[in-house]
């Protein structure tokens, strides 16, 4: 039996999700992968507070990210904080250390995907980030798959959890949308800084990294053209069902011509389609590709357990030393020749 050690940066929603998923599956994936995962090291910034989570008695928690990353016993890394800056500089230093790494912040990947999948590469470690779009849809595994055998020319869709359930509740219970927004917070749904939720940035930040691993061009999300749903009010939603429409956040991301072009706008949809009926913390994704025709993809978007499973299934890949993470994917699609970002249209 291998006995893998893994350390943690972050024990919040997504982090406590981790530990308790890996408690509840560890046997399972002993028995089916041979493999035995032994969470070493957690590190947050404060040791003191209270946390709804019981570690392994051989677990230590630590304010310190060097004992993570520094410590050459441990192989596998999960970032899990957050934090844009402190995140890239600790993923750098951990896979130059020869671990691979697993993050589900996409905030630092819109910035730093493609140095650190290079980084990842120069040192032959595996760096994953399934969670990092649309929380617990395996989209990034399926996609980077198919892009071996498929030619995508557009995703569109929900892809932020919070808004789709902010924009959901208020039609639905005539919820404030403040107080929405706070009860999204507490379910754990919504970013550290929820601005990112509701102005569209986080939805933008994964269009950023569908575009890196689907088309194999980084889209800087300056060129995404955003509008989120903090102007939306009752009366435009209750507008909008009387005359048979829903209005949702929806993200576009299509290449034509060689060309790219983004957008995340609320957008009216017939109430027919099937986007106007995904609700609350759901998430759709469809794809449109020359060999599949248009695929939808529809589950939680967000939130502990779900996020914690797509890690998971990073982690059982991590575990296999013959990958190189998606970046296999990337270097094998010879057809990502269109250089031209369009501004969203
Ligand atoms: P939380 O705010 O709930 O938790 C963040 C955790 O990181 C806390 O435990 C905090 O410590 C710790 N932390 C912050 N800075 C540092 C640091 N420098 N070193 C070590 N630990 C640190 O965030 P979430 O769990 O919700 O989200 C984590 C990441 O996952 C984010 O990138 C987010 O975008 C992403 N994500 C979240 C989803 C969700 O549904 N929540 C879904 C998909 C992705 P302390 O507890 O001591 O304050
Ligand atoms: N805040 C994000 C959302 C978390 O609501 O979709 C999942 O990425």
């Amino acid at each position: 039996m291998k006995e893998i050690n893994i350390g943690i940066l972050g024990l919040g929603t997504v982090g406590i999700g981790i530990v308790q998923l890996l408690k509840k599956r560890q046997a399972k994936i002993k028995n089916i992968y041979g493999v035995h995962f032994n969470l070493k090291t957690i590190a947050v910034r404060d040791v003191n507070k209270k946390r709804n989570v019981e570690l392994p008695a051989n677990t230590k928690l630590c304010d310190d990210d060097s004992k993570v990353i520094d410590d050459p016993d441990i192989q596998i890394v999960i970032e899990v904080t957050g934090n844009v800056d402190g995140a890239y500089h600790a993923i750098q230093r951990a896979m130059q250390s020869g671990k691979s790494v697993i993050t589900a912040n996409k905030e630092m990947l819109a910035s730093h995907i493609n140095d650190l999948n290079t980084i990842a590469k120069n040192n032959q470690v595996n760096f994953f980030y399934e969670a990092s779009v649309a929380g617990g849809i395996p989209i990034l595994r399926v996609l980077s798959e198919s892009i071996l055998t498929d030619s995508f020319e557009q995703v569109n869709g929900i892809i932020n959890g919070t808004s789709n359930y902010i924009l959901s509740e208020m039609l639905t219970n005539q919820a404030d949308y403040h107080q929405v927004l706070e009860a999204a917070q507490q379910l754990g749904y919504a970013e550290a800084n929820p601005r990112n939720d509701v102005k569209g940035y986080d939805a933008a930040y994964k269009l950023s990294i569908l575009s890196y691993l689907i088309f194999g061009q980084f889209l800087p999300v300056s060129k995404i053209r955003l509008q989120g749903i903090d102007q939306i009010s009752i009366e435009d939603l209750k507008a909008a069902q009387n005359d048979g429409y829903k209005i949702k956040l929806i993200a576009n991301l299509k290449r034509k011509h060689k060309q790219l072009t983004a957008s995340v706008v609320p957008t009216a949809i017939k109430k027919d389609e099937q986007l106007a009926n995904v609700d609350g913390v759901q998430n759709a994704i469809q794809v449109t590709s020359d060999a599949l025709g248009r695929t939808t993809y529809t589950g939680a978007g967000a939130g502990s357990l779900p996020t914690a499973n797509s890690v998971l299934s990073d982690l059982i890949a991590s575990a296999n030393t013959e990958t190189n993470g998606y970046s296999m994917a990337l270097q094998n699609d010879n057809n990502n020749d269109y250089q031209i970002i369009k501004n969203g249209g």
